[in-house]
């Protein structure tokens, strides 16, 4: 999927022309045949929203608190992988825009830029972090979180295996630490591109790279993804929640019982999400089990949404059906790979805006007022 039907259509055909493909599509593609990114877009199309007249809403604020911090907008920046080799920009300059913007953001395990440099940006941003079969190098991760400030721990369970993402096989994403011809020619066709990422040195796993012992940004990735302990489970959950003692939030839930357990545990909040697509094959849209876990969660905490936003009208959606707030992966993605920390702040302020027109044309002046309506505001289709 690159982006018909968004805002962010775009950012999309622009990051296509300025990547290599096998960055381009490592952005874009999903697991096995992509029935779970095509169907978490279609799930909004099932929902209008009813225009509403004749009240005042001369005034909209968008505004929300989440997960303890206050957004100008219901939006945060989903953790992605290796964002920093889309642009020179990288981590830090998409963490500056979320910042400028007043909306949320978290940083990838597998990010170029540490949570060290994030951080000392003067951003706030969330980590995520994978639970790793070496949990005293866990237990690092989240000694070095708390030492730079981060605000709370975003812990994603749905990556016990990694599927077949055919357009990443295709491509050889996953062994361009020895590229081939065809691999370097790519590159070389996007020069601009390939002196972004040269500028700033050979890139690296800023989050990793110490504890890799492999060299160079590609085999670091590989040999720190094989740390994913795939035996992760409560008990496990349970060990994090002791261990890391701020904010902590759960990636990647799908079940009402699964909700149930993570709360159980005394976690702080949850992300719905089916990984944006790229994990289980065929799987539900968030949007259609968001209900359940809604009722699951029974209030205990905040719930963000994500996987297939893309237009203002989605996140009012979301909302309505009992999300705290939304993210967005591949649009930052490609805002950033288009133009950098400006086009992140331009993508920003494009749904921020499309979520106050929804709002107020369904005659809603702040987020509260949609919450108390919840799917009154809905017509499905
Ligand atoms: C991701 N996502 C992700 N999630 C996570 O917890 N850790 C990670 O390192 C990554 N890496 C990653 C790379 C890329 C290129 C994408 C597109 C996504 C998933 C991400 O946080 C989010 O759940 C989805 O991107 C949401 O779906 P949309 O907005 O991309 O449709």
């Amino acid at each position: 999927m690159a982006c018909d039907d968004g805002a962010f259509a775009s950012f999309a055909a622009r990051s296509r022309r300025c990547l290599p493909r096998l960055f381009a599509d490592y952005v874009d593609g999903g697991a096995h045949g992509e029935w779970t990114m095509a169907r978490n877009r279609s799930a909004f199309r099932r929902w209008g929203i009813v225009p509403r007249g004749l009240r005042d809403v001369s005034r909209v604020d968008t505004g929300v608190s989440c997960f303890g911090q206050t957004w100008k907008a219901p939006l945060m920046l989903a953790p992605v992988g290796f964002a920093g080799m889309l642009h020179s920009d990288r981590e830090v300059g998409s963490a500056r825009a979320a910042a400028q913007c007043g909306v949320g953001m978290a940083i990838s395990t597998f990010s170029i830029d540490s949570m060290e440099d994030v951080a000392a940006s003067g951003a706030a941003p969330f980590a995520q972090i994978y639970v790793f079969r070496d949990r005293a190098l866990t237990r690092d991760m989240l000694a070095r979180a708390a030492a730079c400030g981060i605000p709370g721990i975003i812990v994603t369970v749905d990556t016990a295996i990694t599927p077949v993402r055919e357009r990443d096989v295709r491509n050889g994403f996953r062994h361009l630490s020895r590229p081939t011809v065809m691999q370097m020619a790519s590159l070389l066709r996007h020069p601009r591109w390939l002196a972004g990422v040269a500028a700033r040195g050979m890139p690296r796993i800023g989050n990793l790279a110490d504890y890799a012992t492999a060299q160079g940004v590609m085999a670091q990735a590989r040999e720190m993804a094989a740390q994913i302990d795939p035996r992760l489970d409560r008990a496990g959950l349970e060990w994090l929640r002791q261990e890391w003692k701020g904010r902590l939030i759960v990636k990647g839930v799908m079940h009402p019982q699964d909700a149930a357990m993570a709360m159980a545990c005394g976690v702080d909040g949850l992300i719905v999400s089916n990984h944006g697509g790229r994990q289980m094959d065929p799987a539900p849209a968030t949007l259609d089990v968001l209900p359940q876990i809604v009722e699951a969660v029974a209030g205990r905490g905040d719930i963000v949404l994500d996987s297939g936003i893309r237009r203002g009208g989605d996140v009012v959606t979301a909302l309505a059906l009992g999300a705290t707030a939304v993210s967005i992966g591949r649009p930052w993605a490609w805002a950033l790979a288009a133009g950098g920390q400006r086009a992140v702040a331009a993508a920003i302020n494009v749904i921020s805006q499309e979520i106050a027109d929804v709002l107020g044309l369904a005659g809603l002046t702040d987020i509260p007022a949609l919450r108390a309506q919840g799917t009154g505001v809905l017509w499905k289709m």
